[in-house]
């Protein structure tokens, strides 16, 4: 069983994807991880997401994968069974945090206010999940927490990008930020694999204490590269990118 606290201080950026098309799992999967994302929420939110955690679980045994949009006690034992090893629910409810325990599943469940912080420290869990984080009050709401509640580690998710994720991850109280900035729609349906890889090293890279990345001219981490690929001779090389079995080429 997983350290949930210790893992998210360690990976800082949690992806958070709601993938449609299993045959995307394993590419995407393999760009995270060589990014250094390898802790995943694949949330329940489309008809895949089994398949695609299965997929990735497959493809990246290495990876740290949850089940995120946990509604419901029974989703979990679903999940575990496809690779699932955390859950993270919007919300918290009694009945998820009793079966999450049972299954030995580690579980970070949304809060957005001091009472149901108050409901998940009454059940041990004392790392919990900001949700959603941007739209209840950000960083000052984070601050008026960590006075009556010093002991508890959040995660906040919801809103977060790469412009406010470090006002988050400086907060004594933050371990991590999750977010699905990294693996926009528009580039996963183009398969646009090259670009999601540029914003997923910017995203780890928001990591404190990591070397800063370089800045380019033209873009930022809300604008991708185009997806153009050169080979070591700096040579464009439109070959290059993913094999027909979606690994890295
Ligand atoms: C969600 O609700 O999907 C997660 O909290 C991620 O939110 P985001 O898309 O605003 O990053």
């Amino acid at each position: 069983m997983i350290e949930l606290r210790q893992q998210l201080q360690e990976v800082a950026v949690v992806p958070v994807l709601a993938l449609e098309r299993p045959q995307e799992a394993a590419p995407l999967a393999e760009i995270l991880c060589e990014a250094g994302l390898s802790m995943i929420e694949i949330t329940l939110r489309t008809e895949s997401a089994l398949a695609v955690l299965e997929a990735m679980a497959t493809a990246q045994p290495q990876a740290l994968l949850g089940v995120g949009t946990v509604k419901t006690a029974a989703q979990l034992r679903q999940a575990v069974d496809r690779g699932a090893r955390f859950a993270v629910s919007p919300g918290f409810l009694p009945a998820i945090a009793e079966a999450a325990a049972a299954l030995k599943l580690p579980l970070l469940p949304g809060v957005a206010s001091a009472t149901e912080l108050m409901a998940a420290q009454a059940h041990g869990l004392d790392t919990l999940k900001l949700f959603p984080a941007q739209a209840i009050g950000g960083v000052p709401l984070l601050k008026a927490f960590h006075a009556p509640f010093p002991e508890v580690a959040f995660c906040p998710t919801g809103g977060i990008g790469p412009d406010n994720a470090p006002a988050y991850l400086e907060l004594p109280n933050v371990v991590a930020v999750g977010g699905s900035w990294m693996v926009p729609r528009d580039l996963l349906m183009a398969r646009d694999w090259s670009a999601i890889a540029h914003m997923a090293r910017r995203a780890a890279a928001l990591r404190p204490g990591s070397p800063p990345q370089p800045q380019t001219k033209q873009h930022d981490d809300q604008t991708p590269p185009p997806s153009h690929h050169f080979s070591a001779a700096g040579e464009e090389d439109p070959g290059a990118g993913l094999d027909e079995t979606g690994r890295l080429s």
